[in-house]
């Protein structure tokens, strides 16, 4: 199935592409996210992305299947896939979406291998992520039509009617769904998604620890502020008319974005850059120039 020429193309490049994936997915999603925020919220799990389990994940399937194919280049190494259309479709990934992904993934490829990408090599592994993205979409079509859903309509609002501790840190909770029709046909070992909103995440935890120092004061900013917080300020951190202590040090974490635009807000504020400590939530790519 996979052209003589890009079969000899791949199989030139395959090192350096597997020797690179890592940076590779990391580009990619980064930049994925950035630009449609609303995959990220929702449909990945951030823990997933927070650990970098998903990203190698994607960067083991694409150059396993890539090996598969060059092994044996006239066979479509479907088996390999099914667990993973078994995934997009408990998560409701849809075909329009392979276009998104195929985007941000051959720039991440082109930013991260340079030169070496040429139009040749680029077409040889398109080659291979459109064989990939063909086969997935056919299997998560059928797993589709055999649960009798429309593409990506999976979700389906359930009701909590019980709720049992079993140990210390671990609760049993029995679910209903919400439009009193029958649960679903149970299959063993099948994936069930589950997917709340988690309103204003760590606000209680932060303020019980900040309630433990002394001279401590929180402040939250919110995109959505609510009720819990009512002083919470809107939008994002912006740090225009908040007091910083002279000699301070700060700690900053969470994601990258984040963490470049308020760094440079610190630094205009005039704390030193040695007085900036960060912990990435997910990989670390980030070396921080004079003006980052
Ligand atoms: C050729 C293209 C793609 C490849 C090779 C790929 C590969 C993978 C792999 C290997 C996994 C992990 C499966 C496991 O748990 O064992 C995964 C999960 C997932 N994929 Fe894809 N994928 C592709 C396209 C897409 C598209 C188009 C979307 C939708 C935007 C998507 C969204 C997801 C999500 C949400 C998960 C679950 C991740 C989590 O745990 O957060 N993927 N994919």
């Amino acid at each position: 199935m996979l052209s003589t020429e890009s079969a000899a193309l791949v199989r030139a490049t395959l090192p350096a592409v597997a020797g690179a994936l890592d940076e590779i997915t990391t580009r990619f999603y980064g930049a994925m996210f950035r630009d449609r925020p609303e995959l990220l919220d929702g449909m990945f799990n951030r823990g997933n992305q927070a650990s970098g389990a998903q990203r190698r994940a994607l960067a083991g399937s694409i150059a396993g299947f890539a090996t598969a194919l060059l092994e044996d280049p006239d066979t479509r190494p479907d088996a390999l896939l099914a667990r993973i259309a078994h995934r997009h479709t408990a998560v409701g990934v849809t075909d329009d979406q392979y276009t998104i992904v195929h985007k941000y993934l051959f720039a991440a490829i082109a930013e991260v291998l340079g030169d070496a990408v040429t139009p040749q090599v680029a077409a040889a592994w398109d080659e291979v992520c459109w064989l990939m993205a063909g086969a997935l979409i056919a299997q998560e079509a059928r797993l589709y039509q055999d649960a009798g859903l429309e593409p990506g309509q999976i979700w389906r609002q359930w009701t909590v009617i019980e709720r049992r501790t079993e140990t210390p840190d671990t609760v049993s909770l029995l679910l209903r769904p919400a439009d009193g029709q029958p649960a679903p046909r149970a299959r063993a070992g099948q994936y069930v998604s589950v997917r709340l909103r988690m309103p204003h995440a760590l606000r209680t935890e932060t303020r019980e620890l900040a309630g433990q120092l002394p001279n401590a004061r929180a402040v939250f900013w919110y995109e959505r502020p609510g009720a819990e917080e009512p002083h919470a300020r809107g939008g994002l951190m912006n740090l225009d008319g908040i007091q910083l202590p002279d000699g301070a040090t700060v700690f900053l974490c969470g994601p990258l974005p984040f963490m470049r635009d308020v760094r440079g807000q610190l630094l205009r504020a005039g704390v030193p850059a040695r007085h900036i400590r960060y912990e990435v939530f997910g990989p670390d790519l980030w070396l921080p120039g004079p003006t980052a």
